[in-house]
């Protein structure tokens, strides 16, 4: 326990650090946008791994609602660059919870490695 706690509070200093210039935040978070929708509505009976349902939920319960990587790429473009559902890497196999998130703060996964500056719903 006290281990975890530690991490996440080390995680949280260099998220710190790295907002300044690779993390801008957006108006409004994704979490807000689905405060009012039930847990079950992403945490679905089919997305459950060895009957838990609470695991981050496959991208087709996403793209369900907000379409596909494609359909998303052309809302998106011109907007944070590059354009982050257009990925040259990894194509449409990166999953959406790797940037988005409902219950911590998001994160541009391009950012591991680059300094994009991703501004984050
Ligand atoms: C039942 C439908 C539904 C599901 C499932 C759902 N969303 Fe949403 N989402 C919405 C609605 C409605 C909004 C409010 C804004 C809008 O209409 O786009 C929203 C908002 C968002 C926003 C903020 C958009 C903005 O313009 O700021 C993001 C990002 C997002 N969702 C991503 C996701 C991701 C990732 C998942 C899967 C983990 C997901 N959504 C699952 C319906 C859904
Ligand atoms: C590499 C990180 C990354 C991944 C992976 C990713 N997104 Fe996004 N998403 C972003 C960023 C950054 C924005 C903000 C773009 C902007 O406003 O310019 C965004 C914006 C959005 C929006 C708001 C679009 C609008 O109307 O402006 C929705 C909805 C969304 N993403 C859903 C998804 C879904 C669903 C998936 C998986 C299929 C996904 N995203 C995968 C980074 C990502
Ligand atoms: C819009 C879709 C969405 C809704 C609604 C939602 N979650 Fe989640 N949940 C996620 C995503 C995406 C993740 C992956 C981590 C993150 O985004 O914070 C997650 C992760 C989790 C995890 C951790 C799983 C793990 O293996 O790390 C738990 C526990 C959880 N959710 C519980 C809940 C509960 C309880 C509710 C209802 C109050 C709820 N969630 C509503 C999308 C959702
Ligand atoms: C594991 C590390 C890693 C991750 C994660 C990563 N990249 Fe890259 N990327 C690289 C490397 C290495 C290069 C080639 C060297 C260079 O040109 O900087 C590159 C090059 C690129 C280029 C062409 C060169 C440039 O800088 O313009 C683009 C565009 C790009 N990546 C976009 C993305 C996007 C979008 C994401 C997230 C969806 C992403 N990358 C995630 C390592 C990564």
């Amino acid at each position: 326990m006290m281990k975890k706690q530690m991490l996440a509070a080390m995680s949280a200093a260099v998220l710190g650090a790295f907002a300044l210039n690779a993390w801008a935040a957006p108006a409004v978070p994704m979490g807000a946008h689905h405060a009012k929708m039930k847990c079950e509505t992403c945490h679905t009976k089919d997305n459950a791994v060895k009957g838990n349902a609470f695991v981050p939920p496959s991208d087709k319960t996403c793209e369900g609602c907000h379409g596909s990587y494609a359909a998303l790429a052309k809302k998106t473009a011109g907007g944070s660059e590059p354009n982050p559902h257009y990925s040259a890497h990894y194509g449409e196999s990166l999953s959406c919870s790797a940037c988005h998130r409902q219950h911590e703060k998001p994160q541009s996964y391009c950012n591991n490695c680059h300094d994009f500056r991703h501004k984050m719903p």
